[in-house]
């Protein structure tokens, strides 16, 4: 039987665009999907640069206006990979004209914008997702396995880095992710929101935070974003940067585990240094997103005299996504993160499902961002539960169903 055409608007052409079209053209290259992507339409704004990109990524069309998508009957499903102050809108927009919504991260520029969004799709009943590609990792997969399973027993720290350092040039622009007003926040939004949501996969929920947020560099020349973080200076004129450039916070989780989290573009050498470390009562766990095939693991009961970190190179067909690629140890890569949560998408759309993470998640995660940046204003701890009820969250209607 012929499998289901799902025909797929994507908005954003540049790094997450490339990522997700890669990801739409491979899914049902390396994965039997029960529905059939259709690369329909990509948008951006530039009517030059968006023919070349629909030409090269497989596109079959391109426009240079969002809204053709949601006017456009044939669209199922509308992925959002534009700068976070489009979020909303499209989402919003998206959902009432009954599409299915890939959103980016962060969900949006603020908590309140997020609740919008979640209640749209919930209230016209479709099927949404947020991309936190980082779960998708065959090694953090594992890692989630292994700590399901008890291996680890009771979980006392989760420590995590997200850092950078491609601002660390002051006279690097002012580009969009610099500015609070599209971007909603700087380093903790973008990166720490990544770690925030891989802590709750892994080890549950948050119960409260403390953390400092700084911004080395106030000013900067204006200019754009290229590709793949680069960028280039557009003028003579200088800007203010309204957003952190680094930020540091502790949080306790629900279970009683510490946290603890440092998220910087001014680390000189780490170029993508997203890092956990969980110790737990029968052991620890170690993931690199430098190394991201490996995970090291540590166990208690090892026999003594021979107890010390293992690697384990995640690509055996029995680690999760792995096998439908390569042999063991043929390696997998970022790109890869990006075609397996994308999988996981098409699956929901074809069970009428919205596998995690979805828009709870997203509600969640910058409820955890705004406890952050509250905490660092104040120099005080903050509740997570009590940011959501400020804003008429229930956290119950966020906590997925076991
Ligand atoms: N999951 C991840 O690991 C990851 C990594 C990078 C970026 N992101 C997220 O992806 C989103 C895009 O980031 P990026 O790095 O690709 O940005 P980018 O600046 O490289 O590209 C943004 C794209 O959006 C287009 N665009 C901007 N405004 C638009 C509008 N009004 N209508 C249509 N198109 C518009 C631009 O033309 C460009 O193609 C952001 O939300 C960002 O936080 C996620």
């Amino acid at each position: 039987m012929k499998k289901k055409d799902i025909n797929i608007g994507l908005i954003g052409y540049s790094m997450m665009g490339k990522a997700h079209s890669n990801a739409y053209r491979a899914a049902p290259f390396y994965f039997d999907l029960d529905v059939n992507p259709v690369l329909n339409t990509i948008v951006g704004r530039d009517p030059e640069k968006i023919k070349k990109s629909a030409a090269k990524m497989g596109w079959k069309n391109h426009s240079t206006d969002w809204q053709d998508l949601i006017d456009d009957p044939s669209i199922d499903v509308i992925d959002i990979s534009s700068p976070n102050n489009t979020h909303k809108e499209i989402a919003i927009r998206a959902a009432e004209a009954g599409k299915h919504v890939f959103c980016e991260k962060p969900l949006s520029l603020t908590l309140q914008e997020s609740k919008e969004m979640l209640d749209a799709v919930n209230k016209h009943n479709v099927l949404h997702m947020v991309c936190h590609n980082y779960r998708f990792a065959p090694a953090v997969q594992y890692a989630k396995k292994l700590i399901a399973e008890g291996r680890l027993g009771k979980i006392y720290h989760f420590r995590a880095t997200f850092l950078q350092d491609w601002l660390m040039n002051p006279e690097a622009p002012l580009t969009w992710r610099l500015q609070k007003d599209i971007s909603g926040s700087g380093t903790l939004g973008d990166l720490g929101i990544h770690i925030i949501d891989l802590a709750r996969f892994l080890i549950g929920e948050f119960s409260e935070v403390t953390g400092m947020m700084d911004t080395f560099i106030k000013q900067r020349p204006l200019g754009t974003m290229t590709d793949t973080l680069q960028y280039e200076t557009t003028s003579n004129e200088y800007g203010e940067v309204t957003v952190d450039d680094a930020a540091a916070f502790l949080a306790r989780f629900e279970n009683g585990a510490m946290g603890t989290f440092e998220v910087s573009r001014f680390s000189a050498g780490n170029r993508a240094g997203n890092r956990f470390e969980i110790n737990g009562e029968f052991g620890s766990i170690r993931w690199d997103m430098e190394n991201m095939n490996n995970l090291e693991v540590y166990f208690t009961n090892d026999e003594e005299g021979l107890q010390g970190f293992r690697t384990i190179n995640c690509t055996e067909h029995v680690h999760p996504f792995a096998g439908n690629y390569w042999p063991a140890a043929h390696i997998l890569g970022y790109e890869h993160t990006f075609v397996n949560i994308i999988k996981t998408f098409l699956d929901g759309v074809a069970k009428g499902e919205s596998p995690e993470p979805n828009f709870k998640d997203g509600v969640m995660n910058q409820a955890i961002v705004e406890a952050v940046e509250r905490s660092s204003e104040t120099k005080s701890w903050v509740s997570v539960n009590d940011v959501l009820q400020e804003n008429n969250i229930e956290k119950q209607d966020l906590i997925h169903q076991l």
